[in-house]
């Protein structure tokens, strides 16, 4: 398989990023920063979550940040769903892409979603079945691909099963989520072989964390493997709150500066993603997690 020759990068940081932020994030900041990250030319912007306040305070205001976003027209701002409820505050909102998910693991199902597997892909299929029939689109994710922070070790072929009923639930792409970061290229770019064979590799998404530092390596294996979607987080953002020691995405700006010196069309502008990464560790009070974004900072 030869490597594309384009990328979609899907910016996850406004939703992935700040769900675990410990300090309130202001709904016009992560207004200001959406509309800086679209103006960088990202083509999806995941910018929030219908999940439960109490699960998740920093998306309580999620339908807020997403009535005040400027819509251009080519751009998608999914937003997170995990059931009816969501999806009926997510329609009430406007919205007209959502993304459902579901885990490897069903220690991970329980933590993040308070059921098992099964139910949480019941609860997808009321949730699929309703947008499908409001004519929303709908993006999956499966987390813990490469290891769960509970189980250790996951089983691929379960992950081949859950992508199969959610691209037969009308997900038009599957994120395969390392949520912890724990993965290495060789066990990648074995996932990417076994799942393609359910799910066409130009419907399958990679959602790496970076907290071993594997991120970019991880990616470079899965474009090997044909991959052309790329999840990651401005500044690299984030974390998981129902899985201990996880870390951001891996960060925009490294998987930029790697796409860019291979040639790879993103339609992405390096500078105005930077000013981007600036706005939001200006407000948090941090340094950028981005290797590439300090160092261009520092040119
Ligand atoms: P539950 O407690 O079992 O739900 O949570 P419940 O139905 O019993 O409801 C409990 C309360 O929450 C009720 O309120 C509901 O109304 C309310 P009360 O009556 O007590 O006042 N509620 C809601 N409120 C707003 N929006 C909703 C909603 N649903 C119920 N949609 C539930 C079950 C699924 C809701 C909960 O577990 C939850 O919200 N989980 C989400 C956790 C989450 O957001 N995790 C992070 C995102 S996933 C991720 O980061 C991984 C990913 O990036 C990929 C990767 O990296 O692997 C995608
Ligand atoms: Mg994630």
């Amino acid at each position: 398989m030869t490597i594309p020759a384009s990328v979609k990068i899907v910016e996850v940081g406004p939703r992935d990023g700040l769900q675990n932020e410990a300090q309130s994030v202001p709904t016009e900041i992560k207004i200001g920063l959406i509309e800086k990250l679209v103006d960088a030319g990202l083509p999806v912007v995941e910018s929030g979550a219908f999940v439960s306040p109490k699960w998740v305070p920093q998306m309580a205001a999620s339908g807020e940040v997403f009535e005040g976003i400027k819509k251009r027209a080519h751009v998608a701002y999914p937003m997170l769903v995990p059931n009816l409820k969501g999806l009926d505050a997510a329609l009430e909102a406007g919205v007209r892409e959502i993304a459902g998910f579901a885990a490897a693991t069903e220690t991970f199902s329980q933590k993040n979603t308070n059921c098992s597997i099964k139910e949480s892909l019941e609860r997808f299929r009321q949730v699929s079945e309703k947008a499908r029939a409001e004519n929303l689109k709908i993006r999956g994710y499966i987390s813990c691909v490469l290891g769960c922070p509970y189980e250790g070790e996951v089983s691929i072929d379960i992950i081949a099963d859950i992508a199969a009923q959610l691209l037969d639930q009308g997900c038009y792409e599957i994120s395969l989520g390392d949520t912890i970061g724990v993965g290495t290229p060789a066990k990648a770019q074995a996932l990417i072989e076994r799942v393609s064979k359910t799910v066409p590799i130009p419907q399958l998404a990679a959602h790496f964390h970076d907290t071993y530092g594997q991120g970019l390596a991880n990616l470079h294996a899965v474009l090997e493997c044909g991959i052309s979607v790329i999840d990651s987080s401005v500044a690299g953002l984030g974390g998981c709150p129902y899985a201990k020691g996880a870390s951001g995405n891996v960060a925009t700006e490294d998987v930029l500066y790697m796409l860019d010196g291979m040639d790879i069309e993103t339609g992405v502008d390096m500078q105005k993603l930077l000013e981007a990464g600036q706005y939001i560790n200006d407000f948090l009070g941090r340094e950028s997690a981005s290797r590439a974004a300090l160092a261009l900072g520092n040119l």
